[in-house]
């Protein structure tokens, strides 16, 4: 397979657009020039748009098995692809969830057949499957729930957790809310029905004690931490105190776009765990990304049906779908100052491979896995639910109007999705992990 993106501007890692074509040979990057007079089998004319290194979505739930009326493996993965996102890493959540081996992998074998892009997959936590999380080589980590959340999976107790900390050395990716501390608190709030009394219940504080229990249990027994969707100011506050170079977090559009104010008009639909949060949060996240505290995007894709959503809190499920608009979302965020081409590939290509381990991905250059997105920057358009991939069919940014959005997706050299539409007979790879802490940056 030769590949030939001709006339593009092409995303450097430093931010710096390179004007000029690109050619991918076995799924590699071979050749970034002027001019590439090379045979190709297919040719990509960009127009002079933007070619940036694929997304990595580090956090999806994609409900295959026990959901697949609300997600499965092939409407999630195309939903990736048509949001510039070439690997997701999924979560354990499902129905069985995976916690052993064996329903790793079973996944992996479904995502083989459905997956347009690469894909992995973590395996979970409970309070007595120690030895499968130790026999879990294909994982590309394990999950804890350490609050309760959709699906049955939860590790709340000292020495379950402490357990799972000190054996083994896979990146531990939590969920860091205080389960306690949310029960007690539901119980005082139990007559109401007032949807922003779920940012109430799961509070800034539930937040940051099991973001510290988890941080403390790692440095406990200097094991590679990963938090999951940093919510809070105060969390942020902490971790920049607190980190170190096997600890890392991520953020999500949901926390770094909407704030409790969203309640008055989307009601439930805006119901996530961990919650939305205060404008001060949000801003917070967003300088916790630029000072580096925070080290990467990722999404929490979690779709629930519309009708679902209509029963009200608190019977409604959590979750908010968003792996196809992670990338028009930032790149809007960029078009209005908030961050630069260079930190954007950062946060959402670059680091999610580094820190989960997986080499040659997220930037552009020779020798590097084709995993491309050509993306052009001034299309303006408003989000819409009929035009989701997602098999939910909805997105909280509904209405919100976006600029810069992917128009062709490229995965080990292979176009998967242009002009609006998956290509036919297309697969993704399975992703390997070569290493078990971060590795080191390349400047
Ligand atoms: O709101 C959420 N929904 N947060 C999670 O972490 C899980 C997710 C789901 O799977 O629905």
């Amino acid at each position: 397979m030769r590949l030939l993106v001709r006339n593009a501007r092409i995303a450097l890692p430093s931010g710096e657009l390179y004007h000029g074509d690109l050619f991918a040979e076995g799924g590699r990057i071979a050749a970034i020039d002027r001019d590439i007079g090379r045979d190709a089998d297919t040719v990509i004319e960009a127009g002079g748009h933007v070619l940036m290194p694929g997304v990595m979505d580090p956090q999806v739930h994609f409900r295959e098995p026990g959901n697949e009326h609300k997600e499965d493996l092939s409407s999630g993965s195309r939903a990736a692809a048509k949001g510039g996102v070439t690997s997701f890493l999924e979560m354990p959540n499902t129905n069985p969830p995976t916690t052993s081996p064996a329903a790793l992998t079973d996944k992996l074998a479904r995502a083989d057949e459905k997956s347009v892009v690469n894909y992995g997959f973590f395996i979970g936590a409970t309070p007595n499957n120690l030895d499968h999380l130790l026999a879990a080589e294909a994982a590309c980590g394990i999950k804890i729930f350490m609050g309760a959340g959709t699906g049955n999976l939860l590790v709340d107790q000292e020495e379950d957790l402490d357990r799972i900390f000190a054996h083994g050395r896979k990146l531990i990716a939590v969920h860091a809310e205080d389960e306690a501390r949310i029960r007690e608190r539901r119980a005082q709030f139990m007559e109401n029905c007032d949807p922003a009394d779920h940012s109430r219940i799961r509070d800034e504080q539930s937040a940051l004690m099991a973001t510290a229990r988890a941080v403390r249990l790692a440095k406990k027994y200097q094991r590679r931490l990963h938090v999951l969707h940093l919510s809070t100011a105060i969390e942020t506050a902490f971790l920049r105190r607190e980190k170190t170079p096997y600890i890392s977090c991520e953020a999500i559009p949901n926390h770094l776009f909407l704030t409790t104010d969203a309640y008055a008009t989307m009601g439930p639909l805006a119901q996530m765990n961990p919650p939305i949060r205060s404008e001060h949060d949000r801003q917070a996240l967003w300088e916790g990304l630029r000072s580096g505290v925070i080290d990467c995007i990722a999404t929490d894709h979690a779709p629930h049906l519309l009708t679902e959503k209509a029963l009200g809190y608190p019977r409604a499920p959590s979750g908010m779908p968003g792996v196809e608009t992670s990338l028009p979302l930032m790149l809007t965020a960029m078009r209005d100052g908030q961050c630069s081409l260079a930190e954007l590939q950062r946060w959402m290509c670059y680091n999610p491979a580094r820190l989960y381990g997986v080499a040659n991905k997220g930037r552009i250059a020779i020798g590097w896995d084709a995993d491309l997105t050509l993306v052009d920057m001034t299309r303006e358009k408003p989000v819409r639910n009929e035009e989701m991939f997602t098999r939910v069919g909805w997105s909280p940014f509904h209405g919100r109007v976006l600029t810069g959005w992917p128009i062709s997706t490229i995965v080990g050299g292979r176009v998967v999705f242009d002009k609006g539409e998956v290509l036919p007979n297309v697969h993704g790879q399975s992703l390997h992990y070569v290493a078990s802490t971060p590795m080191p940056a390349v400047s």
